[in-house]
């Protein structure tokens, strides 16, 4: 069992709600506006980034509150809390047992993967989009990649300053910070790439064939650690005239294509797009039960009422496979009826009921 306590203090709708789950499948069930996402987006922020709705830290205090939010989970015996505080609430803190902790640390604690109805957007819009999805499922293999990625940001922002100042920058510095950039720029890439052929074999090897299959692949920058710093330095002047670094994994893009179609993503339907996603984070599932100890959080807003029947009973059947703790949302509870053996919860105006 992943989380087994979770308790939201005055995050968003929800004053003070507490779920104990003693099943790995959860269903919340309620009305529209009830507050169902808002705890997957809770949940969502017990990794590290801005959670599934990359929302502002401070949109997340419930108004009419005293300021501030607290989530806290038991997650084995483990005790994880983040939130912030009514004078600073734009500053997330985070503990792990009570010490104070880096957000990035919490990719060491648990795996998470998540799909939402924002994300049927996810292959018509700019690539960022599909960088945060395909860096969410790297982290789950590889939880120093919240590290790699804070020092590169920083470093990158360093960088982007610098040679954004009038005065000429000083070199050793540009190389100082190019190095940082170069050595985790590079890690970022390989992770990315490992975990991209990790995929593809596990698509491959997978039996179920209800969802559509994907080919991935990674486009943009690619290189290593002395390719990325040679570029950084002969990049000086356009990226000063850009005013922003024009190499790097920063840059790179996940493409999808359908296999049955042989089409692009962005080019499939509706449908089609969501049945991608589904068997991304299945495969994603399945790898990181295979490959990783560290148990695996699945957070599916409101999924189950786009599939068919048969379709929807597949996808119980794989999700209760891959051993994961899997929370799941939807307006009827009717159609969480093939499920089988769950905590089955009642969302209503941040409140949470039994059945
Ligand atoms: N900071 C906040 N304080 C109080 N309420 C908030 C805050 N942020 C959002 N809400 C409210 O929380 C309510 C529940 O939102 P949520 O998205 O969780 O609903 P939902 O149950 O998922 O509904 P739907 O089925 O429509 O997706 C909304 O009415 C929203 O306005
Ligand atoms: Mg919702």
């Amino acid at each position: 069992m992943a989380i087994a306590r979770l308790a939201l203090t005055n995050f968003r709708n929800h004053a003070d709600a507490l779920i104990a789950p003693d099943e790995p499948m959860i269903v919340l069930a309620g009305e529209n506006g009830a507050g169902k996402t808002n705890i997957l987006e809770a949940i969502s922020l017990l990794s590290p980034g801005r959670g599934l709705r990359g929302a502002p830290l401070r949109e997340m205090a419930r108004q009419g509150g005293p300021g501030g939010f607290a989530i806290a989970a038991r997650i084995g015996d483990r005790q994880v809390g983040t939130g912030t505080e009514a004078s600073a609430p734009d500053k997330r803190q985070v503990r792990i047992d009570g010490k104070t902790a880096s957000a990035s640390s919490l990719s060491g604690l648990l795996a998470m993967s998540w799909l939402t109805p924002a994300m049927d957007r996810l292959f018509l819009e700019s690539p960022g989009g599909r960088r945060r999805f395909l860096d969410r499922l790297v982290l789950a293999r590889h939880p120093g990649h919240a590290t790699h990625s804070v020092r590169y940001e920083a470093a990158m922002r360093a960088r982007n300053a610098l040679l954004g100042d009038d005065a000429p920058a000083d070199p050793a510095w540009l190389a100082a910070l190019e190095a940082q950039m170069a050595e985790h720029g590079a890690l970022i890439d390989a992770a990315r790439r490992e975990l991209i052929a990790e995929l593809e074999a596990q698509i491959a090897a997978s039996a179920q064939r209800l969802f559509a299959r994907p080919a991935l692949m990674l486009s943009g920058w690619q290189g290593d650690e002395a390719e990325l710093r040679a570029a950084l330095g002969a990049g000086r002047a356009r990226d000063k005239a850009a005013g922003r670094a024009l190499a790097g994994p920063h840059r790179a893009d996940l493409l999808v294509r359908h296999v049955g179609k042989d089409q692009e993503a962005a080019l499939c339907s509706t449908g089609e797009q969501k049945a991608l996603l589904l068997s991304l984070i299945l495969a994603h599932a399945e790898l990181v039960r295979a490959m990783s100890g560290r148990p695996l959080i699945i957070l599916l807003d409101e999924v189950a009422a786009h599939l068919d029947p048969v379709r929807r009973a597949a996808l119980f059947e794989r999700l209760r496979a891959t051993g994961g703790q899997v929370w799941m949302t939807g307006t009827e509870a009717t159609l969480f009826a093939e499920l089988g053996t769950a905590t089955r919860l009642t969302v209503a105006e941040g409140r949470i009921v039994a059945g």
